[in-house]
C-alpha cells in the first residue's frame, strides 16, 4: 500500500547525491538525464545512477514491506469476520496484499537485492515500512475503517507511480492499483452497512474507528513539502510525480463527502471549505507522534515485527519442502 517511509530516510543521512564522475560516467548521466526529462521509462539493464538505483531499492522494498506488513493487522480478523460474505472478502483482500507484497519484491530484486537481503533487513529493524500499520485494529469497525482511509490514502499516493520513471516498478503499481480500489470500496460498504442499518453501538463503533485513524492516514503521505528534502530528487527523477502535501490535500477533499454519505464526522474541528483556495482548511497534524512511531515506539510496533519473524521462522519447512521439490525435479529431468 505505502510509500510513507521514502521520506522519512532525510532523517537518517539520506543518500549523498553528490560523486566526482569519470568521463564515460559523465555521458551516461547526461543521457539518463535527458531520458528523464523525455518521460522515458527506464529498464532493469539500463545504466543509473547509484543513488537512483539506492532511492528505488529504499522505496520499493519499504514499500513491499508495508504490503506484507500490513497483512497482519487485517489478517487477525479473518476468524472473527461477522458474515461468511465478510470473511470471503477479507480473505480475498489480506491475500492481494501478500500478492503486492510479491510483485514489490520482484521488482526490488531486479534492482539487485535478493529477497533474503531485504527480508533480513525488515526483520532485524533495519528496513522501514508504513507507520499506519503499528496502529491496532480493536473492533470490526477497524476493518471497514482500515479499506476505507488506509487503502484510501494508499490509493492517493500510489495512482502517481504507476507513471514512476523505474519501469519495473511503474507496472507492478498498476496492477496494485486496481486491487486497491476494490480494498477502498469494501471498506467503505462495510462501513455503509453498520451506519445505515446497524444498531446505535455498531454506529459509535464505526464514528470511534473513524477518531482513531484519521489522523494517521493524514500522516501516511509523509511530512509537509518543507520538511521533506527527499521529494525535491524524487521528483527530479521522476520516482515520485505528486508532493506529499498535495496528495494529502487530494485526499482530505475526497473524503469529506464520503464521510457525509456515510455519516460520520471527521475528527477535526477546523476541518473546513475554503472557498478562495477550492480546497479544505484542516488542523495541525502532529508529527512529534509521527517520528515516535517511525522510530519504533508505536502502539504495536514490537508485537508487528515480531509476529512477521515468527511467521518467517514458522514457515521455514515449506521453503525448505519447495527447494528439496525443485532439487529432486532437476535431477529426475537430468537423468532423463
Ligand atoms: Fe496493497
Ligand atoms: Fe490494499
Amino acid at each position: 500500500m505505502y510509500t510513507q517511509a521514502m521520506d522519512t530516510m532525510a532523517r537518517e543521512g539520506g543518500a549523498k547525491l553528490e560523486k566526482v564522475l569519470s568521463a564515460d560516467e559523465q555521458h551516461l548521466q547526461e543521457r539518463f538525464d535527458a531520458r528523464i526529462d523525455a518521460g522515458d521509462f527506464i529498464e532493469a539493464k539500463d545504466w543509473m545512477p547509484d543513488n537512483y538505483r539506492k532511492t528505488l531499492l529504499r522505496q520499493i522494498s519499504q514499500h513491499a514491506h508495508s504490503e506484507i506488513v500490513g497483512m497482519l493487522p487485517e489478517g487477525n480478523w479473518i476468524a472473527r469476520a461477522p458474515t461468511l460474505k465478510r470473511k470471503a472478502i477479507l480473505l480475498a483482500k489480506v491475500q492481494d496484499e501478500g500478492g503486492h507484497g510479491l510483485y514489490l519484491y520482484a521488482a526490488a530484486e531486479t534492482l539487485g537485492q535478493s529477497r533474503d537481503q531485504m527480508v533480513e533487513a525488515l526483520h532485524s529493524g533495519k528496513a522501514k515500512y508504513s507507520s499506519i500499520f503499528n496502529y491496532p485494529t480493536l473492533t470490526w469497525a477497524d476493518i471497514g475503517t482500515v479499506g476505507w482511509l488506509v487503502d484510501g490514502a494508499a490509493i492517493m499516493n500510489q495512482v502517481p507511480i504507476c507513471r514512476c520513471s523505474y519501469a519495473p516498478y511503474a507496472r507492478a503499481m498498476i496492477r496494485i492499483c486496481r486491487e486497491e480500489s476494490f480494498h477502498q470500496r469494501q471498506g467503505f460498504d462495510s462501513l455503509l452497512v453498520m451506519m445505515k442499518e446497524g444498531t446505535d453501538a455498531q454506529r459509535a463503533m464505526v464514528q470511534d474507528a473513524v477518531d482513531r485513524w484519521w489522523w494517521p492516514c493524514l500522516m501516511m503521505f509523509g511530512p509537509p513539502d518543507d520538511q521533506s528534502p527527499n521529494n525535491a530528487q524524487g521528483m527530479r527523477w521522476g520516482i515520485k510525480r505528486v508532493s506529499n502535501d498535495t496528495l494529502r490535500q487530494k485526499f482530505i477533499d475526497a473524503t469529506v463527502d464520503q464521510a457525509k454519505l456515510l455519516g460520520v464526522t471527521l475528527p477535526d474541528p477546523d476541518l473546513k471549505w475554503n472557498e478562495e483556495r477550492q480546497a479544505h482548511d484542516f488542523g495541525t497534524i502532529d508529527w512529534s507522534e509521527f517520528w515516535r512511531v517511525v522510530a519504533g515506539d508505536g502502539p504495536n510496533n514490537r508485537e508487528r515485527l515480531a509476529m512477521r519473524v515468527k511467521a518467517w521462522d514458522d514457515g521455514a519447512w515449506v521453503r525448505e519442502a519447495a527447494l528439496a521439490h525443485a532439487a529432486k525435479q532437476s535431477t529426475q529431468k537430468e537423468a532423463a
